[in-house]
């Protein structure tokens, strides 16, 4: 409406990612390294978290604004209790049309029901790979791949109306190799899964260029075992691009982040479960509407603040690299931090 604020590149604000919980019970190397998070590393302690009400209020206000979308993310989202409360509370928000959740899937079996009562519209599953040992690697030592698969099944047997998808980010040398296995496992199930380019994001995980695998050439690859034909996007700034088999075994997407970046059309923001607001994955700096929360300010002060935040944001980090190249050394947020 008349009240969608425009960025300084003109994008409206579509999507607000919220991190509900900073903590994972997975350590993956490129995320959440053993070495950084350890026993001893300070997560937030529970009064430092957004409450629900706050979230809520939160998301209320930023669908005032023009969100239509929203994600929960972590961390690890189903670490936080009784989180089918709080997706009843947004599924329930007017001008919120879409509600999705991103897990690693391991606490899935055990909710989906839960989560699919509580109106959760569809939900992304983190798989980078199906070999026990690799995935055993992936996941910092810290879960079984059958209890993720079963959190599939689970998901896959309570039907949500939008589906379930699969990421997987795809390292040169980790896990390339596997991608068949894992097509092969969820081609003619009307799971799709979608290889994501190996990003440079957060401070901690080394990131070289040489382990990224570009859509282009992981396409090719699979194109000469399964042929596929390209859809056309189903809402402009789609993230993935999508294809589907010839065979019409279902569809498959690429995440193209580092060869070909969609900052032009990037709608999202992102809320830390502190309640910082964020306008880029790679924002080094966020602007702490905790503090506004508990400040007993009104709503339409919080919605002026959350409106000059998006109207200041010039951020497009993934195109910048592309024409700069040289920007890993540069401080960034931590993506379990923040959210995918
Ligand atoms: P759908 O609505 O299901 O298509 O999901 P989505 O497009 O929101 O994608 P999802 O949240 O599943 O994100 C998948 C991955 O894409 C993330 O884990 C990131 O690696 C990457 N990604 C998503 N959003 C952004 C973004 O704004 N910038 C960059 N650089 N990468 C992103
Ligand atoms: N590059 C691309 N995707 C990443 N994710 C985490 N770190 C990276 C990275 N460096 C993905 C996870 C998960 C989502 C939460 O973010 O694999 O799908
Ligand atoms: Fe791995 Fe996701 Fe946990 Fe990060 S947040 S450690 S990517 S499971
Ligand atoms: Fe959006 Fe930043 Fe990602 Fe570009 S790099 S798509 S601006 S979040």
């Amino acid at each position: 409406g008349e009240m969608t604020p425009r960025d300084r590149l003109g994008r409206p604000l579509r999507d607000l990612r919220i991190s509900v919980m900073d903590r994972c019970n997975f350590r993956c190397p490129y995320c959440m390294p053993e070495s950084t998070y350890h026993e001893n590393f300070r997560f937030l302690a529970a009064n430092e978290r957004l409450s629900f009400d706050e979230i809520e209020r939160v998301a209320r206000i930023a669908a005032e604004l023009g969100v239509t979308k929203l994600r929960l993310t972590g961390g690890e989202p189903l670490l936080r209790p009784d989180l089918p409360v709080l997706i009843a509370r947004l599924v329930g928000l007017p001008g919120i049309e879409d509600v999705a959740l991103t897990t690693n899937g391991v606490l899935l079996a055990r909710q989906a029901e839960a989560l699919k009562a509580a109106g959760l519209h569809r939900v992304t599953v983190s798989l980078d790979s199906l070999d026990p040992e690799t995935f055993a690697r992936l996941s910092g030592g810290r879960a079984q791949l059958d209890a993720v698969l079963e959190g599939i099944d689970a998901a896959d047997a309570a039907a949500f109306p939008g589906g379930i998808k699969l990421n997987t980010v795809v390292q040169r040398g980790i896990n390339d190799t596997g991608v068949f296995d894992l097509l092969d496992q969820f081609r003619h199930r009307d799971i799709t899964v979608r290889f994501i380019e190996y990003m440079d994001v957060g401070n901690r995980n080394g990131w070289v260029r040489d382990e990224v695998v570009s859509s282009r050439e992981l396409r090719d690859r699979i194109d000469t075992r399964w042929p596929l034909e390209p859809l056309s996007p189903r809402y402009r700034g789609e993230v993935a691009r999508r294809y589907r088999y010839a065979d019409g075994a279902g569809e498959i997407g690429f995440i193209s982040s580092v060869s070909a970046p969609f900052c032009g059309d990037c709608s999202r923001a992102r809320l830390s479960s502190d309640g910082q607001i964020y306008t880029c994955l790679f924002a080094t700096k966020g602007t702490d509407l905790r503090a506004v929360l508990r400040a007993q300010e009104d709503d339409a002060s919080l919605r002026g603040i959350l409106s000059q935040v998006w109207r200041e944001r010039g951020d497009r980090y993934s195109e910048e690299r592309a024409e700069r190249r040289a920007a890993h050394s540069d401080e960034k947020i931590e993506m379990h931090y923040i959210g995918g």
